[in-house]
């Protein structure tokens, strides 16, 4: 259908109809899910009719080609004008076939395989009857003690844009249409949810507008630029009002200047929850407020179904608002070729073939093997040959390592660390034994003290339970449960080479474990395949290559804590930390553990000089920056090379260093590889106190190195 057979379509209905198009609701309302009885329950909790139920726009949740197709068939047969019901899920790291958490990727600065996971997931999720992902969550994050860092790519505004166009990609193709194996993407949380007060969930967001525009939405606006169909709007304020009812930021920047024109949902009860945030004084308020700020789908609140009838009678609300929202619900339905076909990929046999297929398990292990950070080695992984191994640890032998946000995905499809090693290694020189997450019994104890005692090195497999990240998950304390951290201690008195493997949701604060232990794995919550890569990296099968996309603190207190902070006026220089009034914390380093960008690999690689095409670069050419790489170890890895600018007075204060570019480079041992990047006018611009983005004329410097802290640099003046 065309716009004008929508517009015509839109001509029949009745303001009921449309109205009831605004409304979202999860699938327990539909019949075909439930039997009757099932049904009053929630819709008299939620103060909603058949009426409105059988003419709602879209459902969420609620997944399975049978189900869903039951569901769209009964739903069709009443409704009158025959436009079918859209089905919404958070498919947010795989559907069935669960991939790292999306913090876990962004360590993989692997934007192919990043792209590929989302195709699977895409493609799992249509054959089972779902339209459309609530992906991919593309909130800028600095604060490890929030829980929903897990669902972000992480610190930095250019690696998590280059992610979100790779997400996007992947869920959508190119032919949504014609593709019924990809899903139609929504970017979330508009705008700046990462950056709640304290790291506390759905507190207040307070930053000037020039942050704001220069960090916290590049991520979303590269996703609307590589087509994503929906945006949704995210809990928080931004500048005093809460994004559901914020019309500049939906109108105004997103609409306006961004010039998008798909459909913007609210998050789960957003637009009811302004009454509490003290913005509205009800649900009528609330109504008007967010039908204004342009949201055109109602989550889980029936504040438009109740309330905008009566504000359009009353000329508090222009119909031309409710056809506009309508319009593009109708166009997303039309764009996913739901008109021709209300079932579109839902297909019980696809089903039975491609979920969690070979093919998709693979890719999986390959993102779990590309997402482990190595953060620490003194040489005793990988295990070597011959070494008789203890596996002990609340996740030696548990296969619970899907991590939040796991969709359809099921632990029993995973593979535990313990049964990957088995696999892999002569059962004589492999004891394992488990242990609880927050409490260790003395049996637990004394078998793992049992396995440690015969063996030549203990792998450690710690962590946060799956429920300590992901939403309604904040944290003060960001080390590991105290039985672990005593645990520890009690393990090194052996005097055995300790490698601790890490499961968990956020950057920790690793005191107590970074001192006791010989060598540090960050596996994070891996998805299906998670055990099987992480027993290939400790046996050295495939070399560590993942590089962390948010930096690890030294304490809690240090937070939020992130590579591309300003300098201040009376900045730390080494040597110099007994002054006193310089910018400085008296009883930590201002500098986090381990930084952006950070992590070791089984080989070394050595650089060269810091080449540079020019002394000076004009606006309308380039730079060329390059640096020799060499593999000087034993064993083929992968480098990633990165690139960081500093604009050294800029017209307002700009960052130490500033992710622009980065290669990698597969180098076998003895190989050198050149990384070679482009530098333009476009990569120095950034936000003025006027808001514009431009560059300035002068000097910069350009560092190139493994990680944000270790680099070599040059300078370049840009000339005007
Ligand atoms: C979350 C969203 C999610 C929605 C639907 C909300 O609580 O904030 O990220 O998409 O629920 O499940």
């Amino acid at each position: 259908m065309n716009d004008q057979q929508l517009l015509d379509l839109i001509g029949q209905m009745t303001r009921e109809d449309k109205i009831a198009q605004l409304l979202q609701l999860t699938g327990a309302f539909y019949e075909g899910f439930h039997d009757k009885e099932l049904l009053t329950g929630p819709m008299e909790e939620l103060g909603v009719n058949e009426a409105m139920v059988n003419a709602s726009g879209s459902a969420l949740n609620l997944s399975g080609a049978r189900t869903i197709t039951e569901v769209q068939q009964t739903y069709l047969k009443k409704n009158r004008l025959g436009i079918p019901l859209l089905f919404m899920a958070d498919v947010v790291h795989g559907f069935k076939t669960i991939f790292p958490i999306p913090l876990a990727i962004g360590c993989s600065w692997n934007l192919p395989l990043a792209e590929k996971s989302a195709e699977i997931a895409a493609r799992e999720s249509a054959v089972s009857g779902i339209h459309v992902t609530f992906a991919p969550m593309v909130d800028l994050v600095r604060d490890p003690r929030w829980g929903r860092v897990m669902e972000s790519t992480g610190e930095d505004p250019h690696l998590n844009s280059l992610f979100a166009r790779a997400f996007v990609r992947g869920y959508q193709g190119d032919d949504l249409k014609g593709d019924k194996e990809r899903l139609a993407s929504c970017v979330k949380h508009f705008a700046a949810y990462g950056a709640p007060e304290g790291g506390r969930e759905y507190n207040t967001v307070d930053m000037s507008e020039r942050n704001l525009r220069e960090y916290y939405l590049p991520a979303y606006k590269a996703a609307i630029e590589e087509g994503c169909a929906l945006v949704m709007a995210s809990f928080n304020t931004v500048d005093g009002i809460p994004a559901s009812g914020n019309e500049k930021l939906m109108r105004g920047i997103l609409r306006g200047e961004w010039g998008y024109d798909g459909v913007v949902i609210s998050d789960w009860a957003s637009i009811r929850e302004m009454i509490a945030h003290g913005v509205c004084e009800d649900d009528r308020e609330a109504a008007l407020k967010a039908i204004r700020a342009g949201i055109d789908i109602e989550m889980m609140t029936p504040c438009y179904v109740h309330h905008l009838p009566e504000l359009l009678a009353g000329g508090e609300v222009d119909e031309k608002l409710i056809d506009e929202a309508v319009l593009r619900i109708l166009q997303l339905k039309e764009k996913l070729g739901l008109f021709e076909n209300p079932l579109r990929g839902a297909d019980p046999e696809r089903e039975r073939e491609v979920i969690l297929c070979d093919d998709h398990r693979e890719a999986a292990y390959e993102l779990a093997a590309e997402s482990c950070v190595l953060l620490k080695n003194n040489g005793s992984l990988p295990l070597s040959p011959n070494a008789k191994v203890a596996l002990v640890g609340p996740y030696a032998e548990s296969n619970d390592i899907l991590g939040w946000w796991s969709c359809a995905g099921d632990k029993e499809d995973a593979v535990s660390l313990a049964a990957a090693l088995r696999e892999r290694m002569d059962s004589s020189r492999l004891t394992t034994a488990g242990c609880g997450i927050e409490s260790i019994s003395s049996s637990e104890r004394d078998a793992m003290f049992a396995a440690a005692s015969d063996a030549d090195v203990l792998v450690v497999a710690f962590g946060e339970d799956v429920a300590m990240s992901g939403e309604g998950a904040s944290r003060t304390n960001l080390q590991l449960p105290k039985a672990q951290l005593e645990l520890l201690q009690q393990l090194a008195a052996t005097g055995k080479p300790i490698a601790v493997v890490l499961f968990n949701g956020r950057p920790l604060d690793l005191t107590g474990v970074f001192e006791e232990a010989d060598a540090v794995l960050e596996a994070w919550f891996p998805g299906v395949e998670g055990g099987a890569a992480i027993a290939d990296l400790l046996l050295g099968r495939v070399n560590p290559s993942g590089r962390l996309s948010m930096s690890f603190p030294h304490s809690v207190g240090q937070v939020p804590v992130h590579y591309n902070k300003f300098n201040t006026g009376r900045p730390l220089t080494p040597g110099h930390e007994d002054e006193r009034y310089i910018s400085k914390y008296i009883d930590s380093p201002n500098e986090p553990l381990l930084p952006f960008g950070f992590g070791l690999s089984y080989t070394e690689f050595e650089y060269g000089e810091l080449e540079i095409s020019g002394a000076k670069l004009s606006r309308n050419e380039s730079l060329t920056v390059q640096v020799k790489v060499t593999n000087t170890g034993l064993r083929s890895g992968i480098e990633t090379v990165q690139l960081y600018i500093r604009d050294l007075a800029g017209e307002v204060v700009r960052p130490l260093r500033e992710l622009k570019d980065f290669v990698r480079l597969a180098l076998k041992p003895g190989e050198t590889g050149t990384a070679i990047f482009t530098l333009t006018e476009q990569q120095l611009r950034y936000h003025h106190s006027d808001l514009s983005f431009t560059s300035d004329s002068g000097a910069f410097r350009v560092y190139v190195g493994s990680n944000s802290r270790d680099t070599r640099e040059a300078g370049f003046q840009l000339v005007p």
